[in-house]
């Protein structure tokens, strides 16, 4: 079954990427699949999804794309782990993609987020308390948080969504079909929670907008 909603995942190599798009095929969508380098991820190509070359930041790029599609999905990273370190870090990354995908005509852009901007129970970000996030991953959370600043900021805007994961997001958890979702304050206990529940709630988004020009968690 092949429905005629389409929609745009860009950074699709990656474990979100990968996850969202598994989720939108399984709904019979159509993926226009989002790479920087399609030699390294010609194995994404399937029926049903077109594999194209694109970077997030680049705004006439993702405004030739855009077309057709009911919703984009930002499930980029420039940072795949500690190990790779922060060397070569834009601080503007985030800033720049916001302004790519609500610049580009999509209707419906949703973006991943991150838990460190989440707040505990005080109302502090959880990236400010050293005990529950490490202070040296403070500039991509920084990074991170510019692009949730630009996507409140942006006026007019598109119907945008950010959803953030808890901290214990694991691309080896079981797609489960349940998650839960609350606002801006941190879930009570970082359960762990998987890519393939985090895709769901994506794609229900698209499908369905709830939840308009704000962020929420899901958990
Ligand atoms: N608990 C949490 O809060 C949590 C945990 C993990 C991730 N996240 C967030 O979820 C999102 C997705 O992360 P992930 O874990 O799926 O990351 P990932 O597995 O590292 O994948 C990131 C993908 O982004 C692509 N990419 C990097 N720069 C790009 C650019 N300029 N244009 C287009 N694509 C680009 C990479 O493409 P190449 O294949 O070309 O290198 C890679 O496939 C990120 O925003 C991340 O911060 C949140």
């Amino acid at each position: 079954m092949t429905t005629d909603f389409s929609i745009l995942v860009v950074g699709a190599g990656g474990r979100a990427g990968r996850a969202v798009t598994a989720e939108a095929r399984a709904r019979g969508h159509q993926v226009t699949a989002v790479v920087r380098d399609l030699g390294r991820h010609r194995h994404l190509a399937a029926d049903g999804v077109e594999l194209v070359a694109g970077d997030v930041t680049d705004a006439g790029r993702m405004a030739e794309l855009a077309p057709g599609h009911a919703a984009a999905v930002h499930a980029v990273s420039p940072f795949s782990g500690p190990e790779q370190g922060f060397a070569g870090l834009d601080p503007e990354f985030f800033v720049k993609a916001a302004d790519a995908l609500l610049g580009s005509g999509v209707p419906r852009p949703l973006f991943i987020g991150l838990a460190a901007n989440l707040l505990d129970a005080t109302g502090r970000p959880v990236m400010e308390d050293p005990s529950r996030f490490p202070a040296f991953i403070l500039p991509f959370a920084r990074a991170h948080t510019a692009g949730l600043d630009r996507l409140r900021a942006a006026d007019p805007a598109p119907d945008w969504l950010m959803l953030t994961p808890p901290a214990g997001l694991d691309a080896t958890l079981p797609r489960t079909g349940r998650y839960r979702t609350g606002g801006d304050t941190a879930p009570p206990d970082d359960v762990p929670f998987s890519y393939a529940d985090l895709a769901v709630a994506v794609l229900d988004e698209a499908e369905r907008p709830r939840h308009h020009r704000t962020r929420i968690s899901v958990f």
